[in-house]
């Protein structure tokens, strides 16, 4: 018996159905696949390239390229280090390696996208370090299940990830409540929560702080403006070899 039961065939169809071509539902309908096993399987594969006429091969390289799609069992969480320049400059790297070294063993830390406890039960978290997550002026940060957790020290993503394996969920600094990383594969396939009106109201938390706007703040206390652009401004050439 396939693990997507009729619930995800139903939801299956309902994202084809947002599309002129069937094809282009497959980044959703492996977020879909992921929110049941926690990772985008053989199986998931198999489901997605049945659903939408595709071959295994074609599913299999789209999954495989974006690392949103994981290829092994995820934790109830899934903690991103940013260990991109302006974060690795202001700690990012000690925090992952700190975070590496806390929930391996003294002899083993753990890997990228290793994870701690048995993958998918309560209070498992595998962790990742990833790319620029563009909020470089809270560096260095982190994210749990793509929650934003702002200016963090080894200390506190240590607290934080403490937290989450007694199964607790500490509210992220901005955006919304804390979930986990399946119900958030189900939100990225389209599939929110029966009470819409109560997720746009938690969704709807501070998204920019002082920090973020702190630019344009200076600019218009002191009366800045951009100089506008003439009409007739030439478009810039571009050459053969692209330049310029
Ligand atoms: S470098 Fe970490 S958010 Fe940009």
């Amino acid at each position: 018996m396939s693990v997507f039961g009729p619930d995800i065939v139903d939801k299956a169809r309902q994202i084809i159905a947002r599309y002129p071509e069937s094809r282009s539902a497959l980044l959703p309908m492996l977020h879909l696949v992921q929110s049941v096993q926690g990772y985008v399987s053989r199986a998931g594969i198999e489901f997605c390239a049945a659903q939408l006429d595709l071959a295994t091969a074609e599913v299999s390289a789209v999954a495989t390229f974006y690392t949103m799609y994981k290829r092994r069992p995820c934790g109830e969480h899934l903690v991103s280090v940013c260990t991109n320049t302006m974060c690795a400059m202001l700690g990012g790297d000690e925090i992952f390696a700190k975070l590496r070294e806390h929930l391996g063993t003294p002899k083993k830390p753990l890997a990228n996208e290793d994870t701690a406890g048995r993958p998918g039960e309560p209070g498992s978290v595998t962790i990742e370090h990833a790319e620029c997550l563009a909020a470089c002026d809270f560096g260095p940060v982190l994210q749990v299940n793509y929650e934003f957790y702002d200016n963090q020290t080894p200390e506190s993503a240590v607290a934080l990830v403490d937290a989450l394996r007694r199964g607790e969920k500490p509210a992220p600094t901005r955006g919304a409540p804390l979930t986990d990383w399946r119900t958030v594969s189900l939100e990225l396939a389209g599939f929110y929560p029966e009470d819409e009106d109560v997720f746009r109201s938690q969704v709807d938390g501070p998204s920019a702080a002082g920090e973020t706007l702190r630019g344009a703040q200076l600019a218009q206390d002191r009366g800045w403006t951009a100089p506008t652009m003439p009409d007739d401004a030439p478009l810039p050439s571009v050459d053969k070899t692209g330049a310029k």
